[in-house]
């Protein structure tokens, strides 16, 4: 882009006493914004994925009222703009397919329209994740504000997490569940607006978001629709100023220490797998790369300190009771790079917490809540670019298992399958899923968290090795192998497995191995063909530009700095 380009894509464009300064003010004016006020700098943009077909992000209007109270009060300019939303429960074939599409609209408006610095207001899964790429790769000053967690639901004389929904959808398919509790569990499965209220992909971004100094301090874990949240918007609105007057790109902040302390953050609080993904596609957008080795090494130096679901027992609210993510950089302080920036533009340092005498949740790396490597980067002749097991959910019998292949192609076959009563299938079986990929699915979906067949279901299996391609929900458990990369779709080992093959996990030694013999497999390999779509618009970009698990799933060339 050109000086005047990137001159006239800035707030000061608002200033020009030319035609051009006067027919973006007069259009400004048309919206009832005084003539001293459109001249107001830094003009923040408050880019929000409020929408009615995504509850999670139903309260990010609200929130958008509080942000522009803190920009006006700093003597800012604030403009909300809209963007696409994206809800997991709505968006098929998944939201995953539809991130980067947000990613580019969200970059695109930060760097056409005539702001200084941006909020981005997002929540749900795959919101803060494209925000972050989109902004890093628009390069003006950005912090995020994220929906926070929805109030926890009561359902037969318990509090009600989401992640209770996985086992409960079990419990129906064994016939355990009866046409009552079914009714109701609907009835109760979101009390209220705001992200999925445990340690899913949503409140980890949220904390990943904060760790990367991304957002302020202490903000990722305030609950959705709180008179605490609200007064961190406003908080977020003059912050965003500051950093915008400071003129702080998100570069500056988002460096390789700063993407390392999130991946151990993620860690730290057993966080969603979907997140490594995410963290990959954001560090990408400026070159920064965190590779295998490193990812092992951080993860196996890590032990688990929050106590918090679905890896852990407790409840979000008393995490945050603990301190949040300021306490948790407190504790991390000996492994963490402190001198990263927090979102208030202060070395973490300065801006960590220390946890009250009496924390429940929040443990010290003395007395860890659980043992390191919550999160497992394998690799092997079924992964050779990689793959994911979430070990802190994991039966921990099964993190070292040898089984015999149960093989479904995609989620048709998995569906009309899984429950027959004449399947060929033990609790030591691995049960794979392919075609499922960032191609295949496409997008991914989350369905790497396999059912467990009703009939050993009904024998109380509660856990098997599954593998796949595919993500799951962050707020899913199991020994589920995710991400196998490269995926099926585009002949990845995985689509060589044949019934009855032998699999070994070895989550110690981060190992996926198909004990077959590699003269075999070359004799599959060669008889393998892959189906060439014909695809038009979207569908066409996405499968000529998606990249594997490996990288993030970002389109080829939205990767790296301009
Ligand atoms: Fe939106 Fe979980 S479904 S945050
Ligand atoms: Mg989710």
């Amino acid at each position: 882009m050109s000086q005047e380009g990137i001159r006239r894509a800035r707030g000061e464009l608002l200033q020009d006493p030319g035609p051009d300064g006067l027919i973006t003010r007069g259009f400004l004016r048309g919206l009832g914004i005084g003539g001293e006020t459109v001249r107001r700098r830094p003009v923040i943009g408050i880019a929000n994925t409020w929408s009615e077909l995504n509850p999670c992000n139903a309260g990010l209007r609200d929130l958008a009222e509080h942000v522009k109270r803190g920009v006006t009060a700093s003597g800012g300019l604030a403009l909300e703009f809209p963007t696409i939303s994206l809800a997991e429960a709505f968006t098929r074939p998944s939201s995953m397919y539809l991130r980067n599409l947000l990613a580019m609209d969200t970059e695109e408006m930060i760097r056409a329209t005539p702001i200084d610095g941006v909020v981005l207001l997002g929540g749900c899964d795959k919101t803060i994740p494209a925000q972050l790429m989109g902004a890093l790769s628009a390069g003006k000053p950005a912090l995020v504000l994220a929906a926070g967690p929805r109030p926890l639901s009561r359902w037969r004389g318990e509090d009600m997490t989401v992640e209770r929904l996985w086992p409960l959808i079990d419990e129906r398919r064994s016939g355990a569940l009866d046409d009552e509790g079914w009714a109701t569990l609907e009835a109760c499965l979101s009390c209220g607006v705001g992200t999925c209220n445990v340690m899913g992909t949503a409140v980890t971004m949220a904390v990943i978001a904060e760790v990367l100094g991304m957002a302020l301090p202490g903000s990722a874990l305030l609950p959705a629709a709180s008179a605490q949240r609200g007064a961190m918007a406003e908080r977020t609105g003059r912050a965003i100023v500051a950093r915008t007057r400071a003129d702080i790109a998100p570069e500056q902040v988002v460096t390789p220490s700063a993407v390392e302390n999130a991946f151990r953050a993620v860690c730290a609080v057993g966080g969603s797998t979907n997140t490594l993904l995410h963290l990959q596609a954001i560090a990408g957008r400026l070159d920064i790369r965190l590779g295998d080795d490193r990812l092992r090494d951080i993860s196996a130096s890590t032990p688990l300190l929050a106590d918090v679901l679905p890896s852990g027992r407790r409840f979000l609210h008393e995490f945050e009771a603990d301190g949040g993510v300021p306490a948790l950089m407190h504790e991390l302080r000996d492994l963490a790079d402190l001198d990263a920036l927090a979102g208030d533009d202060r070395p973490w340092r300065e801006a960590t917490a220390l946890p009250p005498a009496d924390a429940r949740c929040l443990h010290s790396v003395a007395d860890p809540a659980g043992p390191s490597n919550s999160l497992s980067i394998l690799a092997g002749n079924l992964a050779p670019a990689g793959a994911i097991l979430k070990r802190s959910a994991a039966d921990p019998a099964l993190c070292h298992h040898i089984g015999r292949a149960v093989v479904f192609d995609g989620v048709e076959d998995l569906n009309s399958r899984i429950d027959d009563p004449d399947l060929d299938v033990d609790a030591d079986s691995v049960l794979v899923l392919r075609g499922v990929g960032p191609i295949g699915g496409p997008g991914m979906p989350e369905v790497g968290h396999l059912p467990i067949p009703a009939k050993l279901l009904r024998e109380g299996v509660t856990d098997m090795v599954r593998i796949s391609d595919a993500r799951m929900s962050g707020t899913a458990s199991g020994a589920v192998v995710l991400h196998i990369a490269p995926e099926a779709a585009v002949g990845g080992p995985l689509a060589l497995v044949e019934q009855g093959d032998l699999i070994e996990l070895d989550a110690d030694h981060g190992s996926l191995t198909l004990l077959v013999a590699e003269a075999e497999l070359e004799r599959r390999a060669d008889a393998l063909r892959l189906p060439e779509p014909d695809l038009r618009g979207y569908d066409r970009l996405y499968r000529d530009h998606v990249q594997q698990a490996d990288v993030g799933c970002d389109f080829d060339f939205l990767a790296g700095r301009r």
